[in-house]
């Protein structure tokens, strides 16, 4: 899961698509990174560590890394949230079977192709809100397809 910064929406995705796999009792590994340094040592925004609280989800224990092009020997798919993280993470790529692992999140949603998670960080909690109602449901039709 790679965002901007991996303290809003990215290690909400993480910790909303770790819970739903755990529950389904799998052992897959998720995890999450920025494009940009900015944040890398810090935990998630308190904002996003609220609504995953609220759902049951305990997003606080996570600490911000940026992403690397490392990260596509270690994962077999990477979500971007938007456009922007999208071709930043294919800048990095060294091959065509690393571009191949990169996906937009939301492209997982029947909605049409090409939807961005919206950036929350300069918003209010209501933006929070929205992106956790958009992870969970992409991250519910992930889960089902595993
Ligand atoms: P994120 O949100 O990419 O969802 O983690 C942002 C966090 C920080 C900044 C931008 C977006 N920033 O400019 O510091």
């Amino acid at each position: 899961m790679v965002c901007l910064g991996n303290i809003c929406r990215s290690p909400l995705a993480e910790g909303v698509l770790q819970e739903k796999i755990n529950r389904k009792g799998l052992d897959i590994k998720v995890d999450s990174a920025g494009t940009g340094s900015w944040h890398v040592g810090q935990g998630p925004d308190l904002r996003a560590v609220a609504i995953a609280k609220k759902y049951g989800v305990d997003i606080s224990h996570q600490q911000a890394r940026q992403f690397s092009a490392t990260d596509f020997d270690d994962f077999d798919i990477i979500y971007a949230m938007d456009g922007s993280n999208l071709s930043d993470i294919v800048s990095l790529a060294r091959s065509n079977e690393d571009i191949e692992k990169v996906r937009l999140i939301l492209d997982e949603l029947n909605i049409g192709n090409n939807n961005y998670v919206p950036d929350p960080y300069y918003g209010g909690d209501e933006g929070f809100e929205k992106v956790y109602e958009l992870l969970d449901a992409a991250c519910e039709i992930i889960t089902k397809e595993m």
